[in-house]
């Protein structure tokens, strides 16, 4: 069988970018959606430098429902769904919270998956084939000071995952949770608002890649369709926990 359609959420940088070149080795034709455009467009040249037969790279704001709506009716229906477009701001306390850090990664992160997935799914049931891949993490599975948001945000992605399974069942489609530990991206310049202090969060270690994240996902999607890989937990081997990093 020709190699599907392959949706990926936030490929301008990171996981979706590296997601995004995988499955252009592999020959997949690519949607592609991110806000920063310029950066996506260069993704989408390198994806069809790589191998894949046509590339769409399309604006998508995830936070906003009629951009997500376009972005779908543009894309077509998915073989692969990667709901990767994520991010967390700031590591307050949740007496200093800042209002906009909290809308920003609810919106983005709870009711921007929401939202794509709805976009996408009828297509998708209907042809009775497809994998869903939802971006959550490992701070899905425990709490940390300075993730009063995030964490929870990526508790709620589990869940989803979780329900969509039993919603699924019997439709054909493949459900999967991605849970990376640190890995080492744009997300913590996102986060602290400035790349050397994210630099030293990834400073005396060796924290996971985009690309081993991406050579997951392709793992995932390649396994057979009798076989759903309903949840991967992935670290950095010196991360023991969602605090504890072994550094030097
Ligand atoms: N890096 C880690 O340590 C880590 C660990 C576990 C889970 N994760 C999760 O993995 C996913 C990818 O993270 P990453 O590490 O690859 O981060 P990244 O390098 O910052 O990339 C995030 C991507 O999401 C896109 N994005 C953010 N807000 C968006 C919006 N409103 N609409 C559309 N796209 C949006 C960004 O594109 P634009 O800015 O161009 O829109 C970018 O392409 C996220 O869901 C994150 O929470 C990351």
């Amino acid at each position: 069988m020709k190699p599907g359609l392959v949706v990926i959420t936030g490929a301008s940088a990171g996981f979706g970018e590296a997601t995004a070149l995988s499955f252009a080795r592999l020959g997949h034709p690519l949607a592609l959606g991110a806000r920063r455009i310029e950066k996506l467009q260069e993704v989408a040249k390198a994806c069809k430098a790589a191998g894949a037969p046509s590339v769409l790279a399309l604006s998508l704001d995830v936070t906003d429902v009629a951009s997500i709506n376009a972005f779908a009716k543009a894309a077509g229906t998915p073989e692969i769904l990667v709901n990767n477009a994520g991010l967390a701001r700031g590591r307050d306390p949740i007496d200093k919270l800042n209002d906009e850090d909290i809308v920003a990664m609810v919106d983005t992160n709870i009711t921007g998956l929401l939202r794509v997935t709805r976009a996408f799914l009828p297509g998708m049931i209907a042809a009775r084939r497809g994998h869903v891949v939802n971006l959550g993490s490992y701070a899905a599975h425990g709490h940390y000071e300075g993730g009063v948001v995030y964490a929870p945000t990526k508790h709620a992605v589990r869940a989803i995952s979780s329900t969509m399974r039993l919603e699924l069942s019997g439709t054909g489609l493949r459900v999967t949770e991605i849970d990376p530990g640190m890995a080492e991206t744009e997300f913590s310049v996102v986060r602290l608002g400035d790349t050397n202090k994210a630099k030293t969060v990834y400073e005396g270690w060796q924290p996971l890649s985009a690309q081993d994240v991406a050579d997951t996902i392709v793992w995932v999607a390649t396994r057979p369709a009798h076989v759903n890989v309903s949840e991967v937990v992935l670290m950095g081997t010196a991360q023991a926990s969602l605090s504890k990093v072994h550094k030097g």
